[in-house]
């Protein structure tokens, strides 16, 4: 009886994995949906189960980059993103606030973006300290509910906060700075009723493809969505080279790879170099970021050491068996420690970094090159290595003279052509004309049957501001301020089950707060992204996946299963996470931190009816 339902669940493949599912293929036949009369025929995805909502949303707003650049933005106005990445309908269910001259909050249908606006009275008669207000949200067709909270803060650094509230849904609360004026906080929920709910609130576990096999392992790399790093080992700035590049021109990260990995990206923007000491027979291998690796006198930095990439690297993937990860490597050329002219690898040279190289764990030596790398399905690379997973090397040459050994394939180690990728990069100096750019770009692939024009599609969600601009503002604000909160209204909203990019590529990943680098100060919204792109967004597309969305009611057994595997993704945790980075796992019961006791005479409800006297907060 048992097997029997298990074989029914395969043949249904509509399953997530179970914690030791991942192991256990379908069948090659099943692929194409399964041919079997009665409640199985539910396991196929079919048009008719769609819930993505094409309603016209408001249009959201652009930070105001000339404000920037001000210590003191006068402007009162805060954004709240909220993305719903679920098969149903986040609808506002009321709103009340005080001295905010605009509170204007809606619903967010399935598949989209919201935009709410928040506009803090500058009237110079309110008494700043008690501004603030409460959106109430409940989730159609469930019991689910959750809360925001816009608060006061006078007279701390960062004095207006965010409260996003889901312990009604078992997610937890979490205090959010509002990085500054204009600037969006952001929220995002994968998941359903029937198979739970994730948010952006925290990082879940590490594995995340592994741990969402059933639902992508058909699905060729083309069809996976993931984000990434530009520039991805420039978390520090090492100083191995006698340059001008600073940590605001130069650095582009605040996560080593290890923590890059954690946070969900798979997709590994490295440039490599040998840094050699006057006596050039002596060097050491560098990820560094400059103008032109081939000018005499390059202008950047050195980055992390290539043994430290590699050691992180194999510390996440000990943890974390299973994943796909990519790691693109440029530059591949020696550089001198004092400006003195690019170094041309020769062959001891070259054999040494593929030494360096095959320290790296789960390679995926002699894969089968005939077809294209990102026209093979997910369940080819991770599969390997005993169900491990792949390290992909994807190596550009161009610096390498011909003659000298360049790849090594028996080794994992790929000329970057074995994938054809489009790696789009705006080279634009603002946000706005960027995600413009980037957004008409993953618009003109229709990701539908008979995909004329699929492709692998990198998005650079990044500003390449001018240097004297970069360096008063920094990459790291010009990164979290502006350009990636605006991913998930202008973005999200650009998106639908037949367009979006593969690889999501940001600046700063995980990164919301200013120099705020420790774990619990970091935000989950491209994981949680990533995740719901992958399970909801793809999965209403029937072309691009034959089973029945995984997020819908199954008619089968295995809802326990896709429960798990949720669970997994995004542990079970109702706690309260504060701005100051204090954590409470398990606050007391009936807390929700920052809602008022006491609405003041004058509160507006969303209704438009003013309170004339103070009353008890009606949801305490
Ligand atoms: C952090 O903030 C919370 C809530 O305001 C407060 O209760 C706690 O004492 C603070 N912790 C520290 C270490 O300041
Ligand atoms: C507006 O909303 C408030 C709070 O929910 C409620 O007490 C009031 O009766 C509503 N007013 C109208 C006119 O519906
Ligand atoms: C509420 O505020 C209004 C406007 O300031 C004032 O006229 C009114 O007396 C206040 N009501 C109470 C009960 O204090």
């Amino acid at each position: 009886m048992k097997l029997n339902r298990i074989l029914a669940g395969l043949a249904g493949i509509l399953s997530f994995s179970s914690v030791y599912g991942a192991s256990i293929s379908a069948p090659s036949s099943s692929r194409h949906g399964p041919k079997v009369e009665g409640r199985q025929s539910t396991a196929v995805c079919s048009a008719s189960d769609a819930t993505y909502s094409s309603q016209k949303i408001p249009a959201g707003q652009y930070t105001d980059w000339g404000a920037l650049g001000l210590d003191d933005v006068t402007s009162g106005q805060q954004f709240v993103t909220i993305v719903n990445l679920t098969p149903h309908r986040f609808k506002l269910d009321s709103t009340h606030s005080y001295q905010m001259d605009k509170f204007d909050w809606g619903d967010i249908p399935s598949g989209r973006a919201r935009q709410n606006s928040v506009y803090y009275t500058t009237r110079l008669t309110a008494n700043p300290v008690d501004t603030g207000g409460e959106a109430y949200y409940s989730i159609e067709g469930t019991s689910k509910k959750f809360e925001i909270r816009a608060t006061t803060h006078i007279p701390d650094t960062y004095w207006r906060r965010t409260v996003i509230d889901l312990s009604a849904m078992g997610l937890g609360q979490r205090e959010y700075l509002d990085p500054r004026a204009e600037v969006p906080v952001t929220l995002v929920i994968t998941g359903s009723d029937s198979h739970g709910f994730m948010a952006s609130l925290t990082h879940g576990s590490g594995n995340w493809m592994k741990q969402m096999y059933d639902v992508i392992k058909d699905r060729p790399l083309q069809h996976l969505v993931m984000p990434g790093t530009h520039d991805s080992g420039m978390s520090t700035i090492s100083g191995e080279i006698v340059s001008i590049g600073s940590a605001a021109n130069t650095q582009t990260q605040g996560l080593n790879l290890y923590d890059q990995l954690r946070v969900g990206a798979r997709w590994f923007d490295l440039r490599i170099m040998s840094v050699h000491q006057s006596d050039t027979t002596d060097y050491a291998f560098w990820v560094a970021h400059v103008n032109d690796e081939n000018s005499d006198i390059p202008i950047g930095n050195t980055g992390e050491s290539l043994t430290d990439v590699i050691s992180e690297i194999n510390r996440f993937t000990s943890e974390n068996p299973g994943e796909i990860i990519f790691l693109k490597l440029r530059y591949l050329i020696g550089i001198k420690r004092l400006p003195g002219g690019a170094i041309r690898w020769d062959e001891g040279i070259a054999n040494n970094f593929f030494t360096e190289l095959k320290k790296i764990n789960n390679r995926c030596g002699n894969l089968d090159t005939a077809t294209p790398f990102q026209q093979r399905p997910a369940s080819y690379f991770m599969d390997q290595n005993d169900g491990s997973g792949c390290v992909l090397f994807l190596l550009d040459t161009s610096n390498i003279p011909s003659g000298v050994p360049s790849t090594s394939p028996s080794d994992g180690i790929y000329p970057a052509s074995v994938m054809a990728v489009t790696d789009h990069w705006s080279d634009l100096s603002t946000t706005q004309p960027v995600a413009e750019d980037q957004i008409a770009t993953w618009s003109a692939i229709n990701r539908a049957s008979p995909f004329t024009n699929d492709r692998f599609l990198i998005a650079q969600w990044l500003v390449s501001a001018d240097a004297l601009q970069t360096t008063a503002l920094t990459i790291q604000n010009i990164a979290i301020m502006p350009t990636n909160p605006a991913l998930y209204w202008a973005g999200v909203n650009a998106m639908s089950p037949t367009k979006w990019p593969n690889v999501l590529l940001v600046d700063y990943i995980g990164v919301v707060i200013t120099d705020q680098f420790a774990w619990n100060q970091l935000s989950a919204e491209l994981y949680t992204l990533a995740i719901g792109l992958n399970l909801y967004m793809l999965s209403e597309n029937c072309d691009v996946s034959a089973q029945r969305s995984p997020l819908l009611p199954s008619a089968t057994a295995s809802t326990s299963a896709a429960k798990l595997a949720l669970q997994n993704i995004a542990p079970s945790w109702n706690g309260i996470i504060f701005a100051n980075g204090t954590v409470l796992d398990d606050p007391p019961a009936g807390l929700h931190f920052g809602r008022v006791e006491v609405l003041k005479n004058g509160t507006v409800f969303g209704n438009g009816t003013v309170l004339e006297r103070d009353v008890r907060n009606p949801h305490l």
